[in-house]
């Protein structure tokens, strides 16, 4: 596939090695500055750069967003409403209202869209979903995980501003849900949020206790002025599973009595080609949304956030109704 990649900050080199490595090219990147964009090309020996998404998406097979949360949702409409296919680094959006527009406009055009939360491609979680369906740890009751690194307080930052949607819970904390969710595969029926707010209101740390059905608990929680465990544990009624770096798995330890069994599944490259290969997939089978990040499965989980920072007061510009697009 040809890529067109918008934006060139942090994240983008893992893209491009991953897209690179199994075949993939990056012919153009799209960023709001075009001498820095236009660096940004000739050091990744990428061939167009500006600031002109559209004429830079011509001749591409898709789009890979990679900028700040608020500037998600009109990049991705542009693009779809112009028949090119999108690949939405996570969150899909800010907020409900900013991804039901994501969605509408990839409906209308019938142009795939999927938010690139590559965890629920990793092959681990194959294994980990196997081994909970043969009923080896019996059913999950307590899904424990948290991701948080300490990052210095700096209001300009992507991480901190809440015009750009900083906070933990949109940059690390979708990922703990996320686990919840691919273990208990449906929604939470309670939720319960604490956060320390930045001086901006944006969430530095958050903890989240969560009811599923059955009374299974999931106890999660986010920083970005703190490091903590960054592992994921599921316990069962019979046994358990402990997932270090469960965001970016390769391996999962399973445990049932003084049973302790090792899975590993190394990534190819680093992680990010089975989102690629999945993109790929689905255009190739001309479908416009993919069974691993369905509409839905973004959906709901920007609901669940919503909730969230209803919750512990977080509330962004681009939450208010005339604040499209800032
Ligand atoms: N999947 C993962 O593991 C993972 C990891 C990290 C981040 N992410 C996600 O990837 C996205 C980008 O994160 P990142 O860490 O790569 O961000 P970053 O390093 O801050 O880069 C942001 C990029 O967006 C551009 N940009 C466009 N409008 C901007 C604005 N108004 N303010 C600031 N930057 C703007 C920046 O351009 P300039 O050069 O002009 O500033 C830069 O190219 C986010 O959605 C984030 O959650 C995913």
């Amino acid at each position: 596939m040809r890529w067109l990649i918008v934006g060139h900050g942090k994240i983008t080199s893992n893209f491009i090695d991953a897209a690179r490595g199994i075949g993939h090219q990056v012919v153009a990147v799209a960023g709001r500055n075009s001498e820095r964009a236009s660096n940004f090309a000739i050091k990744n020996e990428i061939e167009k750069s500006g600031e002109d998404l559209l004429l830079l998406s011509e001749g591409v097979d898709a789009a890979y967003i990679a900028t700040p949360h608020s500037k998600h949702c009109n990049a991705a409409i542009t693009l779809l409403e112009n028949g090119v296919p999108v690949l939405c680094e996570k969150p899909l959006a800010v907020n409900q209202r900013e991804v039901e527009r994501m969605i509408n406009a990839a409906e209308e055009s019938k142009i795939f869209l999927m938010e690139a939360m590559w965890t629920r491609h990793l092959p681990i979680y194959e294994k980990v979903a196997d081994h909970i369906k043969k009923g080896r740890i019996g059913e999950p009751k307590l899904v424990e995980a948290s991701l948080g690194f300490n990052s210095p307080y700096d209001p300009k930052s992507r991480l901190w501003d809440p015009k750009l949607a900083g906070g933990s819970l949109l940059d690390v904390g979708i990922y703990p849900l996320t686990l919840a969710d691919l273990i208990y595969e449906t929604s939470p029926e309670k939720i319960l949020s604490l956060a320390e707010l930045s001086p901006d209101g944006v969430d530095a740390h958050l903890s989240l206790l969560i009811q599923y059905p059955n009374s299974s608990l999931a106890k999660l929680g986010s920083a970005i002025n703190l490091s903590l465990p960054n592992g994921g544990l599921i316990v069962g009624e019979s046994g358990s599973i402990e997932i270090p770096y469960f965001w970016c798995a390769q391996k999962a330890f399973f445990t049932q009595v003084s049973n302790k069994e090792e899975i590993s599944e190394p990534h190819q490259i680093n992680g990010f080609e089975y989102q690629i290969q999945e993109v790929n997939r689905c255009l190739s089978e001309g479908l416009t949304q993919s069974p691993k990040v369905s509409w839905e499965c973004s959906r709901s989980m920007t609901q669940l956030m919503d909730q969230i920072r209803h919750q512990i007061g977080v509330r962004y510009p681009a939450d208010s109704e005339d604040q499209d697009g800032i």
